[in-house]
């Protein structure tokens, strides 16, 4: 559904209190200083979600028409196709199990119609641990699906054929709200799933203004979440809501053997906090099974680089191969949408009805190279190395340091002849390149300095490289994306992020309206080898294709581990920078302690050499001051950053 828009958000502390129990965000008190160096790795570790999440979800194949029968069709499939011993091992449910939420004790009841083996020992006495039981025997993974407000998506944005909860209006609240511990305890302890998906729908479908709730079927619930407008969203209470449901499923599951799937849709500026409150986040609205909006989806990913990495994964949404546009009859769709999630560490979890998958859709699901890619043990998304409206080059580093992954992607309507360069993968010139195809797998002619690929309209070339690196004794910070915390982006006031595809909104009658605006937050943020704003990283007219891009008034950490001896960068204030007249400090931190240190660089001056020794320093961090308050964001570069040996 793309239509949670356009509601008004009723933010009034007051009304939160007469609507009983919603507690907004406390007042904080002294808040850190964000630019003050912690001397630690600040990202949360949780959950088990070292690489990204691969397996099955019934949404994009069944929407809430999902039953026993074709949940466990789908995951023997998986299992007779090989499909599982390639990762593919998460089986979740989403929305439309439940039947109600029985009273007074508020225990969850499930729709026994559809999942007959939760039939018990009387209506209200259901239990999905027999088929829990049934997928764990099949070595594979289970996962549930709830709403961290107090209703549901389905009951908010029904279609005609949805299978809702039933009952009174208590009966009918079966989101997480007021019921986090007794349904936390009960889906991971009592039924034992290994991963839940939160959706949000409960913060925006229910305002008092609805008409639904007017007509007295749900509790009203104040819009947290305004989906077009980033600035009337709230967005330290959303944050607050899905934190306290980490720390639960932290306590009902100890050992951290859970996922925990955020699903709001890329608002609340869940870029810039996803990584310490859940294993994945959706970054858009939901994907649809057409071209168009798998790009719109896909650009809400594509310049996040900094901000997913082992455990915290940006996810895109579901899988769409095998529908629509991705078809057996749009191979090229399917494998360019395949390709494209798993050079950015999207999740993996297919949508689809897999008892009649064609053999070719199989093969795209199951091609074991491009799966690899995805699963790649260092965990660095992909990074833009070429990027314009019509065809881009994400170039991801693997744990192999002389070895890449590459997409090279033609989004437009015309033919493109791609040359992909040594400079695209930081490869020294002059240098042989080995070269292997991972679609067709085999080995193409080994090439120097560059080689061209003629792609057709919506074709991409998934590649694997080995070369030797520019930096013989180090790497560059934009080839370590996964190494990289943004603890502080200088992000002053939220903007919705202008790149990102808006395709024409299908879901309302097409045209109508005046067309989709930008919406997601995310515009400003850190970025690999760019701009915040999508600029060539420049200093004083010189150009850096490798380093990093960001607002000052930012902290940036880096995982070094001990295993760098220096560092070094050239710095100030990058050309693009919309702030003009006042002066950036650097500073370099090692482990809390300064270890070197720039003057205050303007516009004018040249870019500055920063060195600093790292030797056994774990963890670095980049910090760009202000002096003084410029009345613009100020852009600034770390041109080629580096860690050496
Ligand atoms: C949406 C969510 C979808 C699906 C659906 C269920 O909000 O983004 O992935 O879960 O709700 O109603």
């Amino acid at each position: 559904m793309s239509l949670k828009g356009g509601y008004q958000a009723l933010a009034c502390t007051g009304l939160f209190a007469a609507l009983g129990g919603f507690m907004p965000a406390p007042a904080v008190g002294s808040t850190p200083d964000p630019l003050e160096p912690t001397g630690q790795w600040m990202e949360k570790s949780f959950g088990s979600a070292a690489l990204p999440p691969m397996g099955w979800n019934s949404w994009n194949a069944f929407h809430t028409q999902i039953d026993e029968a074709k949940l466990i069709g789908s995951a023997q499939a998986i299992v007779d196709s090989g499909l599982r011993d390639l990762g593919y091992r998460y089986i979740n449910i989403d929305d439309g199990w439940w039947q109600k939420r029985r009273q007074p004790d508020g225990r969850m009841v499930v729709r026994t119609s559809i999942f007959p083996s939760a039939t018990g020992a009387g209506p209200e006495e259901t239990s999905l641990r027999p088929l829990v039981d049934r997928l764990h025997s099949m070595q594979l993974k289970a996962g549930i699906y709830s709403d961290i407000g107090r209703n549901a998506c389905s009951q908010g944005y029904p279609s005609p054929d949805s299978l809702l909860p039933t009952g009174t209006v208590a009966e009918r609240e079966v989101g997480l709200y007021d019921h986090l511990a007794q349904d936390l305890t009960l889906y991971f302890q009592e039924w034992g799933f290994d991963y839940i998906k939160v959706d949000g729908c409960g913060l925006n479908a229910f305002s008092a203004d609805k008409p639904a709730v007017k007509a007295g079927q749900f509790r009203a619930f104040p819009a947290l979440v305004v989906s077009d407008s980033i600035n009337q969203t709230r967005v330290a209470d959303i944050r607050n809501l899905y934190g306290r449901l980490r720390d639960e499923l932290m306590r009902v599951r100890p050992m951290g053997d859970f996922v925990f799937s955020i699903c709001n849709w890329g608002t609340a500026n869940v870029r810039a906090w996803g990584r310490d409150y859940g294993n994945l986040w959706r970054t858009s609205d939901d994907i649809e099974p057409r071209w168009a909006r798998m790009l719109y989806n896909f650009d809400s990913v594509a310049t996040r680089e900094l901000y997913s990495g082992p455990g915290h994964w940006n996810d895109p949404d579901m899988l769409y191969v095998g529908q629509g546009e991705f078809d057996a009859n749009h191979l090229t769709e399917a494998r360019t949408h395949f390709a494209l999630w798993s050079i950015v560490d999207a999740p993996l979890l297919i949508g689809y009805d897999l008892r009649q998958a064609p053999k070719a859709l199989l093969e795209v699901l199951g091609a074991p190279e491009i799966v690899a890619v995805n699963q790649d043990p260092a965990g660095n998304q992909g990074v833009l190395a070429y990027t314009s409206d019509d065809l881009q080059i994400f170039v991801k580093q693997l744990a192999a340091r002389d070895e890449k992954a590459v997409v090279i992607f033609n989004r437009g309507t015309e033919q493109v002849n791609a040359v992909l360069t040594a400079a695209h993968l930081k490869f020294r010139p002059g240098t042989t390149i080995q070269v292997r195809d991972l679609w067709r797998r085999r080995d193409l002619p080994a090439f120097t300095d560059e080689v061209t690929f003629a792609l057709a309209p919506r074709e991409s070339v998934t590649l694997r490289v080995k070369g030797q690196p520019l930096l013989a004794d180090g790497m560059y910070l934009s080839e370590m994306p996964a190494r990289l915390y943004v603890a502080a982006d200088g992000i002053d006031a939220l903007q919705a992020d202008p790149q990102i595809h808006r395709p024409v909104n299908m879901g309302d009658g097409t045209t109508r309206g005046s067309g989709p605006r930008p919406a997601l937050a995310g515009w400003g943020g850190a970025r690999a080898d760019s701009t915040p704003y999508n600029n060539e990283l420049r200093l004083r007219g010189k150009a850096y294709t490798s380093g990093i891009g960001v607002l000052a008034n930012s902290r940036l950490q880096v995982r070094a581990d001990g295993q760098f001896n220096q560092f070094s960068a050239q710095v100030g204030m990058d050309d693009s920078s919309l702030e003009q007249r006042t002066k950036v400090r650097f500073e370099v931190y090692g482990d809390g302690r300064l270890l070197a240190r720039s003057p205050a660089l303007g516009a004018m001056d040249a870019p500055f050499d920063l060195d600093a020794k790292v030797a056994g320093v774990k963890t670095i961090e980049l910090v760009a001051r202000e002096m003084g308050k410029g009345s613009a964001p100020a852009v600034v570069a770390w041109g080629a950053a580096a860690l050496r040996h």
